[in-house]
């Protein structure tokens, strides 16, 4: 984001931070820890925390610090788009995120009684047998590949609508229901750049609805089905929260995972000995994901909000106030990583890593993601030992405040 000369404040230049550059903002976040490790941004309208000991017990203190901004759009929505969605009927806002107690404790309790992870280890042979046809697809192709289109981009959405009940051929329209959800929260859109997303919004909430209903008539084996179930048997839940849930695993279920399969193949491939370290030796793929995590998580930030006067660091945060919490920079803090710029996949401590959050909401789908890769990992070792990265391979990131997804992994196996 550039500034006008009349706009830009010059007490500091963010130490060379930019909210939506998630492409390489490393040199700017240890500038961050070592001189501002709690900075307001006026340009976002958000305190930025840096440093790992300040992050964790920001997430940890659900108390002082809400997470009811963590889905808000970060560009206020425009009127056309607020017109699109009233219009449409959408009235959710999240899932389990944004919630907070005593309503967050309530959905959450059933929600996982119906995710347990036996409902998802039964996914594993499918799972495999997913990956080994991207495999074979990717194979037939030629010598060449893009892991984030060819493997990265079908599995975790064939896995997560499996698992609630919803038709195959609704990964493409889901798909992008859910970018519209990522652009229109996270992104730098302008009004006019926000309506086709508000169109996808509300045909999104409208369909996780339908699913409830639908449950409701024909009961299969599958999530959506469990909650309805649990509901029916006394659990407190109303429909609009089960739509509400669905609303955001149909999100949080895929779009992360996507990126972290795509960002595990690229870390392990840019140190071809860590590939063949996890080739030679798959047990040692579940620590080379906590790494992976740790340095190039799928959100590199994730939002509170202060409901008390508060200070952190001798910073004050008045009551009502915007945090932006840095988790990659927090996994990169050397008070608690060693050399942490090194991708290291024997990294004893790797999975201390805040790419998950950490309290309350930390992630309920975090098995279930790094099951999916782990899964990818072992059968990519095993037919294609020799799998690198193309050579010149320009791997460049969309511009976001939270999520730093590839725009692409270029590979080649002959
Ligand atoms: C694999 C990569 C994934 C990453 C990096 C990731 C990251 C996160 C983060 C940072 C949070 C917010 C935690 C907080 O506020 O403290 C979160 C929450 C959540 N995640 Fe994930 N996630 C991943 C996969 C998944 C999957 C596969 C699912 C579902 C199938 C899922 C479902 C959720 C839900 C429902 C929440 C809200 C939990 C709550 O507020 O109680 N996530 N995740």
């Amino acid at each position: 984001m550039s500034l006008s000369t009349e706009t830009a404040p010059t007490a500091h230049d963010y130490h060379g931070f930019e909210p939506f550059k998630l492409a390489d903002p490393f040199a700017a976040y240890k500038e961050l820890r070592e001189e501002e490790p709690v900075m307001f941004d006026d340009r976002i309208g958000y305190f930025v925390v840096s440093r790992y000991a300040d992050v964790k017990a920001t997430f940890d203190d659900w108390q002082t610090f809400s997470s009811a901004n963590a889905q808000a759009p970060i560009r206020p929505l425009g009127e056309s788009a607020k017109r699109i969605m009233a219009e449409g009927g959408f009235t959710t806002y999240s899932g389990l995120s944004a919630r907070v107690p005593p309503e967050h404790t309530r959905i959450r309790a059933v929600a996982t009684k119906a995710f347990t992870p036996r409902r998802y280890k039964v996914l594993e042979p499918f799972i495999r047998d997913n990956v080994n046809v991207l495999i074979d697809n990717m194979v037939a192709k030629g010598t060449e590949g893009n892991i984030l289109t060819d493997i990265a981009w079908d599995l975790p959405t064939i896995t997560i609508f499996t698992l609630i009940g919803v038709p195959h051929d609704m990964i493409g329209e889901v798909k992008e229901w859910a970018g519209s959800r990522a652009a229109i929260t996270w992104g730098d859109l302008t009004d006019a750049e926000q309506e086709p997303h508000a169109r996808n919004l509300v045909n999104y909430w409208n369909y996780c609805q339908k699913l409830v209903a639908d449950a409701k008539i024909t009961p299969g084996d599958n999530l959506v089905t469990d909650l309805v179930t649990l509901q029916t048997a006394g659990d407190e839940i109303t429909d609009h929260e089960i739509a509400s849930f669905l609303y955001s695993l149909l999100f949080a279920g895929h779009e992360t995972t996507t990126t972290l399969i795509s960002n595990t193949l690229r870390e392990l491939l840019s140190l071809p000995e860590s590939y063949k370290a996890v080739t030679d030796d798959p047990k040692k793929i579940p620590g080379a994901i906590d790494e992976v995590l740790r340095i190039s998580g799928s959100i590199f930030a994730w939002r509170r909000t202060a409901v008390v006067d508060t200070e952190i660091d001798g910073v004050k945060i008045p009551k009502g106030s915007n945090l932006l919490l840095l988790m990659a920079s927090a996994n990169r803090d050397p008070e608690v990583f060693t050399e942490p710029n090194r991708f290291d996949i024997e990294r004893a401590n790797a999975r201390n890593h805040l790419s998950f959050g950490y309290g309350i909401h930390y992630c309920i789908g975090n098995l279930l993601g790094k099951l999916q890769v782990r899964v990818a990992v072992e059968e990519l070792t095993r037919r294609l030992p020799q799998l690198r990265l193309a050579p010149d391979a320009q791997i460049e990131y969309g511009e976001n405040l939270s999520f730093r997804v590839p725009t692409a992994v270029p590979v080649e196996f002959s």
